[in-house]
């Protein structure tokens, strides 16, 4: 878990002002493409377990997401932006740092009740997506056990608004 957190911060190249003006954007690309980091990193997000499926958020979420649940032995459920699923699907939309996005499931061939879910994705910034996320498999039924980060984004909230919701980070704010 040390090692992971240190290769973070050595991979990622963090960029000022994208996509928007005020904005600090963490590219983590650097730590997919690198093996060992890799595998670090999905390790200890995997800590976040036991859960019966990962949900990996759209888009580097599903990188992720994957992992884990083969860590875990679970399988994975893309959680998707807008437009990408065929009906019926289960929507939520939310406020992002910059611009607005849906989250959506399918509502069909997936059974989400009672199951323990666990949410991944690659940031924590206002916690807006991971919160849509949650509220979305909430909706569906399922028992959200938590939700794992890589990074969090510090002095935007993102943790508040998970509202107790326990929060695996590796590199805290
Ligand atoms: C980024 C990041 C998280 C989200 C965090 O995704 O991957 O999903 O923003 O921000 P928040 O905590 O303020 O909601 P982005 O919306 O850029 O989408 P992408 O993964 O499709 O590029």
């Amino acid at each position: 878990e040390q090692q992971a957190a240190q290769d973070v911060r050595r991979l990622t190249r963090t960029v000022a002002d994208f996509p928007v003006d005020g904005v600090q954007f963490a590219d983590l690309s650097p730590v997919f493409a690198d093996g060992p980091a890799l595998a670090h990193v999905v390790a200890a997000l995997a800590t976040a377990g036991p859960c019966d499926l990962v949900a990996g958020i759209d888009a580097r979420g599903f990188l992720l997401g994957s992992g884990v649940a083969l860590n875990l032995g679970v399988g994975v459920l893309p959680v998707r932006k807008a437009g990408k699923l065929p009906p019926p699907v289960h929507s939520e939309s939310y406020a992002l740092e910059y611009g607005e996005a849906t989250l959506q499931v399918p509502a069909e061939g997936i059974e989400l009740r009672g199951r323990r879910v666990l949410v991944v994705d690659d940031v924590l910034a206002t916690g807006g997506t991971v919160a849509a996320a949650v509220a979305l498999l909430r909706r569906c039924g399922a028992e959200v056990v938590g939700a794992a980060v890589v990074l969090e984004i510090p002095g935007l909230g993102g943790r508040e608004v998970l509202d107790g919701l326990p929060l695996t980070c590796l590199v805290p704010a």
